[in-house]
């Protein structure tokens, strides 16, 4: 029996069953094999009962040996030619089911990679894992078995009744009536199972949830000693859970024993029956035996068509669901300004590169580096501001610090320069350029960024430095790790450069994180260079290290920087003051300082704190 996949619905069927079948319509001649050869192995399974009634009543009562013998041997082949086709459409339908399924996780994996940061604010991890996981599993085990099964129950169930009505009609009563009671069992059962599936569900779920929960909080569980407290929580989710899964499966498992019991009573009664009528000279032998035959064949298929469109709605919903996530509106990106690479070489004699815009004429303009807000406005949600009326220059090559206190809307503004958010006011022009006109993919490459939450992916330290700058060499991936002071450690690592890092560079501090960041931001050889608290779990000593280093990767760029500790900034050409989404104060530090304002403030409480 298939594993259970819930009694979901979907929303609109027809919808999601037409999608579906879009897919399926990539392997249209192998699927249209499959139902060819259902129809042959279903007919086989049918029409070779049949034939107990001729090979009864013309051989073995007249006692015709030869005769038996060729009949025997034409139902084995039938049978065989049955059971062949039974076997093909098994694999050819795994193979269908497995492309199908394929197809549908690339094409959902690469929408997801087109969703704006939006979606990704507003949805869980675990609702974007279990389209993949769940949804897709029950989507692939229907496409497996389900439509097959649908398909051949349903014909077994009307060829069987055709014979049996053939055979006698008025016996054939009889089936029906016990047909009917099992149909009706099926859905009574049905439906009380639903009840407590769909509450075992939502108690697997909840545990689910809290056992990750608890997973990725364990060191602040050990810490606050909330062993004993999340242990009682968890033992009252694993009752209700326990209670729903007893119900949901006593329910489930008293159906195929009841059907059993139904379909003995239904043989037997028709047995007596049919021996009455054959006593009587009513019925001659053979129809009774296959009669008999078809009666036990009956309760099966039923079972299984009403089981197998159960699991194939279920996995519809599921289609639907993952369908759904496929219609989420991407980002945006009707920009045509095109970013192109040129190669130079610097004075060293080092090939440097330079980068160009170039327009949809083909027109190059190099590369400068100037970034400008002019009264941008913007808010996560449309009618809660988090910027209000931003207005700013960074001239190619400056050094542009943000500071203020935390939800100040910092990182706000550096996550719109590369377009993660869409802004609602204003204009943000790039070297004279709307960024809404130059392609995502290009602006995005001209930024090089340092992201306040570091994210390390599994790989080793030297894939993810080279993350920044695919075409890296493994010299250039060291001299960025030696710009951004990383080398040390790294060569201090048991593997060095190979370590291999996993779950977001667990194993080294967050530091240390930090600094291969940084590498990975300057092996880009970015014309613009974001830095979002790169340093800020770094020691004031090891930041005075990476100072030059810093420098260096800083030449010539325009930066943006944001820091908490104001000595990191103080070189900076311009500092922008923000309060609450605007910009209070600004200047360089000097004036920032002569003004006694907020900046003032900040810098000689850092005084008094250090
Ligand atoms: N992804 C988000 N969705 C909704 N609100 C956000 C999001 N990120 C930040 N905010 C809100 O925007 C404001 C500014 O945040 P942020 O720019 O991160 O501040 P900071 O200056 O500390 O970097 C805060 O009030 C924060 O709550
Ligand atoms: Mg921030």
């Amino acid at each position: 029996m298939a594993r259970y996949t819930g009694y979901k619905r979907p929303k609109n069927t027809k919808k999601a069953l037409r999608e579906l079948f879009h897919y399926m319509g990539y392997h249209k001649w192998l699927l249209l094999l499959v139902a060819v050869l259902v129809f042959i192995s279903t007919g086989a399974n049918v029409a070779g009962t049949y034939l107990l009634k001729p090979v009864i009543n013309q051989f073995i009562l007249p006692g015709d040996i030869r005769g038996l013998i060729y009949a025997l041997i034409g139902m084995g082949i039938m049978y065989l030619c049955g059971a062949l086709s039974t076997f093909g459409y098994n694999r050819l339908m795994v193979k269908t089911s497995q492309k199908v399924v394929a197809d549908i996780r690339r094409d959902l994996f690469a929408h997801v990679q087109k969703l704006p940061l939006k979606y990704f604010d507003a949805h869980t991890h675990g609702e974007l894992m279990s389209r993949f996981t769940n949804d897709v599993d029950t989507v692939q085990e229907a496409l497996n078995n389900s439509f097959t099964m649908v398909i051949q129950s349903a014909l077994t169930l009307t060829g069987t009744v055709v014979m049996l009505l053939v055979l006698n009609v008025n016996m054939s009563l009889i089936v029906i009536v016990f047909l009917c009671i099992m149909f009706f069992f099926i859905k009574w059962n049905g439906r009380r199972s639903k009840e407590y599936y769909d509450r075992q569900q939502a108690f697997l779920a909840d545990i689910n949830g809290f056992v990750e929960e608890m997973a990725a909080g364990q060191k602040v569980e050990k810490v606050f000693n909330h062993e004993e407290e999340d242990m009682k929580v968890f033992r009252e989710k694993n009752e209700a859970l326990r209670r729903a899964s007893t119900k949901a499966l006593g329910y489930s498992g008293m159906m195929v024993p009841s059907i059993v019991s139904l379909s003995y009573a239904n043989y037997a009664v028709s047995a007596c029956a049919g021996g009455l009528l054959a006593i009587a000279g009513r019925m001659d032998l053979g129809s009774l035996a296959a009669y008999l035959v078809y009666v036990r064949q009956s309760a099966m298929p039923l079972n299984q068509f009403t089981q197998q469109v159960n699991f194939i709605l279920s996995a519809l919903a599921g289609a639907e669901r993952i369908f759904e996530m496929m219609h989420e509106e991407p980002e945006i990106d009707e920009g045509k300004v095109r970013l192109v690479r040129t190669e130079k070489t610097g004075e060293n004699g080092r090939i440097g590169y330079a980068y160009a815009w170039q327009d949809e004429e083909g027109k190059l303009t190099p590369l400068k580096g100037d970034v400008r807000f002019e009264n941008v406005t913007f808010g996560y949600v449309p009618d809660q501001k988090v910027l209000d009326g931003i207005s700013l220059y960074a001239k190619p090559g400056q050094k542009i610090a943000f500071v203020g206190s935390t939800g100040a809307g910092k990182t706000t503004i550096i996550n719109l320069i590369n377009r993660f958010y869409e802004i609602q006011g204003g204009r943000i022009l790039y070297d004279g350029i709307d960024i809404r006109d130059i392609r995502k993919e290009d602006l995005r490459r001209s930024l090089a960024m340092v992201i306040q939450d570091t994210h390390l992916f599994t790989g080793t330290i030297t894939d993810n430095i080279r993350y920044g700058n695919l075409s890296a060499t493994d010299e250039e991936v060291a001299e960025a790790a030696r710009l951004a002071n990383a080398d040390s450690f790294i060569r201090r690592l048991p593997d060095g450069y190979r370590t291999m890092l996993y779950s977001d560079g667990s194993n080294l501090s967050q530091g240390q994180r930090q600094l291969l960041a940084i590498a990975r931001a300057a092996v880009a050889h970015p014309p613009v260079l974001i830095l979002d608290e790169a340093t800020s779990s770094i020691d004031t000593r090891t930041e005075r290290l990476i100072e030059k280093g810093m420098d260096a990767i800083m030449e010539g760029r325009t930066v943006f920087v944001i820091a908490h500790r104001l000595s990191t900034v103080r070189n900076s050409k311009a500092i922008m003051v923000l309060e609450h989404g605007t910009i209070i104060e600004r200047g360089d530090h000097e004036e920032l300082l002569e003004q006694k304002g907020r900046y003032y403030q900040l810098y000689t409480g850092m005084y008094e704190l250090e």
